[in-house]
């Protein structure tokens, strides 16, 4: 019966037990039921009566020993547990944040937004109308007549059921026509399609469109009006100069270039920015309009045109790239 050797043996496994079942088995094997110290304390009845008291009170001061070494130990473990979780969840509240990206709008957008500004408080009210179009709107009743030359310059995009993706916002005038009679002044903005792809063009660009429609409506009021809207758009006189063109629902017709100007401030090279001219009589009479009591005047312009002058970008394509180098300097 040596005692204090099993105390000592106890301790020994205690000091190396790593967690909570380990412990516990050492419990079991010296004060379980079954124990080791259990068993010890059964046999005391066995002993002469004169050993019996000592036995038993160094069986009783080792069960204490132990109980409280287990305890002791169980705490331990369980503090070096918490701690280990303090750690591992440990917040440095010293670290900068992660920040929030404020976004910016696409210098098209800004350009758009701009451009239908300034035509909203001239009085032309915003319209819309669908991407996808059919022939009719897009050609025919816009003067086109089938196998027009002038179609072949549209470079159009066809769906598989003979519809188009259009080519221009002039649809749109076609649209309102047949919807209401004069005096009409709208605005139309909007992307249009082209097969058609360089510096200069990108098969997916923006245009607004503008109609106005009412008695005695003259190139004059046209020509002024874009000399307004141009100098009101780039806060600056720049060069303007209007050039005879052709198309099939304007007659006469032109077209507007404006003077790019150089980083440095010196002119450089004309761009063309507009199309525009006095609404064919035949246009309004396809819409149901009396072109005998009636004239308008109608234009299209290129939204990313405006942009490149204003924001001095020199590449169309930059526009559609997505890069964010390029688009964050307009935030
Ligand atoms: N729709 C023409 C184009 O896309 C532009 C235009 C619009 C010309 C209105 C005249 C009048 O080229």
């Amino acid at each position: 019966m040596d005692v204090p050797g099993l105390v000592e043996r106890a301790l020994k496994e205690l000091d190396a037990a790593e967690d909570g079942p380990a412990l516990e088995a050492i419990r079991v094997r010296y004060l379980g039921k079954k124990g080791e110290l259990t068993a010890i304390l059964k046999q005391l009845g066995s002993l002469p009566a004169e050993e019996r008291k000592a036995a038993g009170q160094s069986v009783n001061q080792a069960k204490k020993t132990l109980s409280e070494a287990i305890s002791g130990r169980q705490k331990l473990l369980q503090q070096a547990d918490l701690d280990r979780e303090l750690a591992a969840d440990r917040v440095d509240v010293t670290l900068p944040g992660r920040g929030v990206d404020a976004g910016g709008h696409h210098p098209v957008s800004l350009a758009m937004d701009r451009i239908l500004d300034i035509f909203n408080r001239l009085g032309f009210a915003t319209e819309t109308g669908p991407e996808v179009e059919d022939d009719y709107h897009n050609f025919e009743a816009l003067n086109f007549p089938p196998h027009h030359p002038a179609r072949a310059m549209h470079d159009t995009f066809y769906l598989p059921d003979g519809r188009l993706l259009r080519t221009h916002t002039s649809p749109v005038q076609i649209r309102v026509m047949k919807n209401r009679q004069p005096p009409v002044r709208i605005v139309a903005p909007g992307r249009v399609f082209r097969s058609d792809s360089d510096q200069t063009h990108t098969p997916q660009f923006h245009q607004v469109e503008g109609l106005l429609v009412d008695t005695d409506v003259t190139f004059a009021d046209l020509k002024g009006l874009l000399h307004d809207f141009v100098n009101a758009y780039f806060e600056a006189e720049l060069e303007m100069r209007l050039r005879p063109s052709y198309f099939p629902f304007t007659e006469p017709s032109a077209e507007v270039d404006v003077r790019w100007q150089n980083a440095d401030g010196s002119a450089g090279r004309w761009l063309e920015v507009l199309g525009c001219g006095m609404v064919h009589p035949a246009v309004l009479e396809n819409c149901g309009v009396d072109s005998e009591k009636y004239t308008g005047y109608a234009f299209g312009l290129g939204v990313e045109r405006f942009a490149m002058l204003r924001y001095q970008v020199d590449d169309l394509r930059l526009f559609f790239e997505n890069d964010l180098n390029f688009l964050r300097q307009f935030r």
